[in-house]
Formats: structure tokens, sequence, C-alpha cells
């Protein structure tokens, strides 16, 4: 049995040799959002982490402060940081950087992210439209040409006002959908920082390098492949219990040996076949 993060939506031809090789492999990120799946639900554990790291990666990049200061040399302003996406990743980074003092915005396609949004404190970015990018599963799906026009207009009057941009936006098995143009970044302050977390898939702005900090236009984008690696001990210690609790799920605990319910949703969901 193989039990693990497996990226089975790019990762097809492995999917075929686990089976050839008689293995039972079972693609964490898989695992249903129902309740009872919350304490194995790998997604959320390590984009809560890296939500927050994001935001310190970031400010650490910055060469202004981010809280407002009044001092007698002058005041200082806060910094202005939009999120793009708010999922998981996203309202942690939110919620950490009103909490570092930022002015903070936000924008998500799906419309039930408003609230969230301004219950932590931040504006809602809109765009006017009918559509809703929300599928029953809760996750976003990729939306119709002319809600993209718009959504490029709107994130463009707001980005060029911006000292960071977090973006994190995902749809579950295609590419990130690109939302920051090269003229975006042309037109954004200089000195301005883009934190990219889609970066590993595929990259939310035009000129994301995956797995690289580079620098376009005075703008720097950082693209790291593997954010949760930044803040290492925690993602293991909460990836690892993740697991642990699957394991427990497909485990017969009095004879001590793997006992798989083919009927059980998590189970059903997460097997690679
Ligand atoms: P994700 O990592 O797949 O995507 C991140 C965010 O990007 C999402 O909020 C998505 O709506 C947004 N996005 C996609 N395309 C976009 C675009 N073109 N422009 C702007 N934003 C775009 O999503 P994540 O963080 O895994 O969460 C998805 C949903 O699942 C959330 O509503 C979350 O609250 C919910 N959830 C439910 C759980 C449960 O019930 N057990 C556990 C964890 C999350």
């Amino acid at each position: 049995v193989l039990v693990g993060m497996l990226n089975p939506y790019t990762n097809q031809e492995k999917n075929k040799l686990y089976q050839e090789a008689g293995i039972k492999a079972f693609a964490a990120e898989l695992f249903p959002r129902i309740t009872r799946a919350q304490s194995m639900d790998v997604l959320s554990s390590q984009s809560n982490l890296v939500g927050y790291r994001c935001v310190i990666d970031a400010v650490a990049e910055l060469d202004i402060a981010v809280p407002m200061m009044m001092t007698a040399a002058g005041t200082i302003t806060p910094a202005k940081v939009m999120v793009l996406g708010a999922g998981v990743a996203g309202l942690q980074a939110i919620a950490t950087a009103k909490r570092l003092g930022a002015v903070v915005s936000a924008f998500d396609v799906r419309a039930i992210a408003k609230e969230q949004v301004q219950s932590l404190g931040a504006k809602f970015i809109e765009v006017p439209a009918e559509e809703d990018g929300q599928t029953q599963a809760g996750y976003a799906k990729e939306m119709s040409e002319e809600y993209k026009k718009k959504q490029e207009q709107i994130i463009f009057d707001n980005i060029i006002k911006q000292d960071v941009v977090i973006t994190t936006a995902l749809i579950p098995g295609k590419p990130a959908p690109k939302l920051i143009s090269e003229a975006m970044v042309k037109a954004m302050k200089k000195g301005a920082i883009i934190v990219d977390i889609a970066a590993v898939n595929g990259g939310n702005c035009e000129l994301t390098e995956t797995g690289k900090v580079v620098e376009k236009f005075g703008v720097k984008i950082i693209g790291y492949d593997n954010f949760p690696s930044r803040i290492a001990r925690d993602a293991s210690k909460l990836y690892a219990k993740n697991l642990y609790n699957f394991v427990e799920l497909i485990t017969n605990q009095e004879k001590k040996e793997v006992e798989l319910d083919l009927e059980d949703e998590i189970i059903k969901a997460s097997l690679l076949q």
C-alpha cells in the first residue's frame, strides 16, 4: 500500500505503474472534503501553513514597513497587500497580513469567499457577474471568456496600487489560471513583490519562473516550487498526522493488518485505479 501526495492528475503514467506492480496507491489529494476526512486533509494542512509563510517571505523582501507608523520623523503609511484566490492558503495569507498591519484586499471567483474575506477585515474585490465559480465539490471551475475579461480589468486597476500581491488561485486538475499579465507587472510599483503560490502548477503570473525568485520591471516575483518546505517542521508534523489518520482508517487495529473497505467514501475516492 502506498499513501501520499501522488499528484494524480499529472502523474497518469505512474498511476498505471502502481497497478501493474500490484500496489494499492492512495492519492491524498483526492481525500474528499467531508467532515470525517478533515483530519486527513493534506491540502488544507499544507495550504494553511503556506498561506502564513508566503506573507513572511514577501515582507522579508520588501524595502518598506508593513504597519502604519506615526513618528516624529514622519508618518509611514501601511503596506497594501492583495490576495488573489481566497481558499485555505489565501485566507491564512489575509489573516497574517492583517496581523502585520497591512491594508488587505482579496479576490476569488467563488461568491461565498466574499463573506470569508470580509470577516477577516479585508476588502473583497468584486467582479460584477451572474456566474459563480464554485462547483458542487466546493472548488473553483474555469470561468467564461467574458468573465475573464472583466476580471482582468479589475485586477489591473487594483494591482497598480499594491506593495505585495499573493496569488493562490488553483483549479483542480487544470493548469493554474493566469491572472497577472506582463503588462500588469510593468504597471506595478517598483519594489513591489509577487508571491506566486501556484508556481508549481504553472503560476498565476505570466512571468513567474517556477522554482526561482526573479526580478521583472522592478518587481520581485517569488515562485518557489515547494512552499511547504519553507516551513518544514510544522508542514511535516501536520502532514504526518494527516497520513497517520488515513492509515488508521485502512488498518484493522486488532489484527494489525491492512483491511480495505472499498465501499468507504474516503478509500474509494483516493484509490488510484
Ligand atoms: P484551491 O487550492 O483549489 O484554490 C485556491 C483558491 O483559488 C480557491 O479559493 C479558488 O476558488 C480560487 N480560484 C480559482 N480560480 C480563480 C480565479 N480565476 N480567480 C481567483 N481565484 C480563483 O482551493 P482550497 O484552498 O483547497 O479551497 C477550496 C474550497 O474548499 C474553499 O471553499 C475551502 O473553504 C473549502 N474547504 C473545505 C473543507 C472541508 O469542508 N473539509 C476543507 C478545506 C477547504
